[in-house]
């Protein structure tokens, strides 16, 4: 039996892989180590709430006596490290709290691992550290997809602090024998997606009848994975990765940014059309309503040093892991559309801010 500590378990990605794990191994223990911050959330952790196989600590990865206490006392032998600062754009209004969780929160993580697993004789056990493409910089347009071997080359302070938390895994491992593993993974999208990143913005800014801001000509490209898939890749890595290895997760599935938010309109256009309750349900999307949702994209100022394009060769861990996407985009982008449909009190909650209350009670 495994008992896993999963940080960052209440953000996007975190919440999902945790949903998916219990799913499949539903007699492992799972503990959730997260601070919370504002983008963390519980009703992420819902459906899993209540499980006795399942428990919530709400604590920063920064305090490393926590992280020691919390593998002891949970027998932990796998950590997988979701927690970060993860929005470009914050990174570039406020870099010290990217440097602070994503990098001396990672070495917290590392040193509380290799005290009680190594000092502490435990041979079995895993740190895997849950990193991005956006270390390896940029692509021009027909440059050949990031491998594992592409040099590191980051650009924005958030690149550059996972970057800096990649390497500090890395010397662990080197150093001390820590034994980890590294997935750099593509932009993901799905449920549970803070509404500040592009696909969720659009989707509720639609809803909303918001402008849906495009940055400097929106020719960017991103490669988009389902959600749901990079927790089946960290669970491949997890059950059949090799330790000190770094394992490419992605989608084959580059979009010009422009493009994405043009489909997304027309799909809620369409979703529109298709079942009036939504005009009822939704009265503030005028647009929606008449069929003309793209009226909404409206061009603004790049973000600085913006990165053109980002696209993942996964073949190493198709060839040594089996690992291949099961959602197409096109089911994938639809789910997650409906998903948004189907649960506007989520959303409504991140936007008035009352998903925060009891973290606001706990210090009240
Ligand atoms: P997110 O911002 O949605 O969630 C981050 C979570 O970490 C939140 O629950 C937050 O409360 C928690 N957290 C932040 N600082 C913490 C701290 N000091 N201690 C404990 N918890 C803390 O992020 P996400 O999009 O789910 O990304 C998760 C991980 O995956 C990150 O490491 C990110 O770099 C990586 N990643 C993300 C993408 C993507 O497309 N979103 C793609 C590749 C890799
Ligand atoms: P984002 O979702 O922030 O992910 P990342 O920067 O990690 O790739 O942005 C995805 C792309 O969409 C990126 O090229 C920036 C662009 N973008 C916009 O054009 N408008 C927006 O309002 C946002 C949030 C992003």
């Amino acid at each position: 039996m495994k008992s896993l500590l999963v940080t960052g378990g209440a953000g996007f990605i975190g919440a999902n892989f945790v949903h998916y794990w219990l799913s499949q191994y539903p007699d492992h223990k799972v503990v959730v180590l997260d601070a919370l911050t504002y983008a963390g959330n519980l009703a992420n952790l819902e459906p899993v709430n209540g499980l006795d196989n399942f428990e919530f600590v709400h604590g920063d990865i920064l305090h490393t006596d926590l992280v020691v206490e919390l593998l002891k006392h949970h027998t932990i032998d796998t950590i997988v490290h979701f927690a970060a600062e993860s929005h470009v754009d914050r990174s570039i209004t406020g870099p010290d709290a990217f440097l602070e969780t994503n990098i001396v929160g990672t070495h917290s993580l590392l040193k509380a691992a290799k005290q009680v697993w190594l000092d502490g004789g435990v041979t079995e056990h895993r740190f895997h550290h849950v990193s991005t493409d956006e270390v390896y910089g940029t692509l021009a347009e027909n440059d050949p997809p990031f491998t594992e071997t592409t040099a590191y080359a980051p650009n924005s302070p958030y690149a550059a602090s996972k970057a800096s938390s990649d390497h500090l895994v890395r010397a662990y491992q080197e150093t001390y024998g820590l034994q980890t593993t590294i997935s750099n993974c593509s932009n993901n999208y799905g449920p549970y997606h803070f509404p500040e990143k592009l696909i969720p913005l659009v989707i509720t800014n639609i809803l909303e009848d918001k402008p849906l801001p495009i940055y400097g000509d929106g020719k960017q490209v991103r490669d988009w994975l389902f959600v749901e898939d990079h927790a089946r890749g960290i669970e491949l890595v997890l059950n059949k990765g090799k330790v000190g290895e770094n394992y490419n997760i992605g989608g084959h599935n580059e979009w010009h940014n422009i493009d994405i938010v043009q489909l997304v309109c027309k799909l809620v256009n369409d979703a529109f059309t298709a079942d009036g309750q939504l005009a009822k349900r939704f009265p503030n999307a005028t647009k929606a309503v008449a069929g003309v949702a793209e009226e909404l994209i409206t061009f603004v100022k790049d973000r600085p040093g913006h990165d053109r394009r980002y696209a993942i060769d996964a073949a190493k861990s198709r060839r040594e892991l089996g690992y291949e996407p099961v959602e197409s985009f096109e089911t994938g982008i639809r789910k997650t559309l409906h998903w948004y449909l189907d649960n506007e009190s989520w959303w409504r909650a991140v936007m008035d801010g009352s998903y925060q209350d009891w973290v606001k009670r706990q210090y009240s």
